[in-house]
């Protein structure tokens, strides 16, 4: 598997601070817990997205699924890492959907978690969710 091309520090402060902002933006009134997602794109680009929750819990989009859909559906197809912000405390994995989202779209990057209050995590994609669905076309 390729490694993502590692981010320099500045790169990893400009992700982690347009995932902080975009958590600002979440609807988030039945849980109170405000996600914020950014996507850097190959070319440099960052693709933001927040938690949009329902009155029908389960319509709910997480941000990190939100980030890549925006992207993706503005027709940007390679990632080098996706930073998620929350104001748990500590800092919050992708849920399992977002994992195989993540990888659908991304394959391997760079995973940062990052709090409100400051701490960060890196982990890879793949450490995170080693054994992904991939749909092998029909049979
Ligand atoms: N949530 C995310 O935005 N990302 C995740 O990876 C996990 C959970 C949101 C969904 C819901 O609005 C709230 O956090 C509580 O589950």
């Amino acid at each position: 598997m390729t490694a993502p091309r590692p981010l320099t520090p500045g790169e990893e402060e400009r992700l982690v601070t347009a995932a902080k902002a975009a958590r600002a933006k979440a609807s988030a009134p039945y849980s109170g817990f405000h996600v914020g997602a950014a996507l850097l794109a190959e070319d440099g680009s960052i693709h933001t997205g927040c938690n949009v929750e329902s009155a029908s819990y389960g319509l709910t989009v997480c941000a990190e699924r939100i980030a890549v859909f925006k992207a993706v559906s503005e027709g940007v197809g390679k990632f080098r890492a996706v930073a998620v912000a929350t104001g748990a405390e500590t800092p919050t994995p992708p849920c399992g959907a977002c994992r195989q989202v993540l990888w659908d779209q991304c394959r391997e990057i760079e995973v940062l978690m990052a709090t409100v209050s400051g701490l960060l995590e890196r982990r890879t994609l793949s450490s995170l969710y080693p054994h992904p669905f991939e749909f092998g076309g029909p049979k």
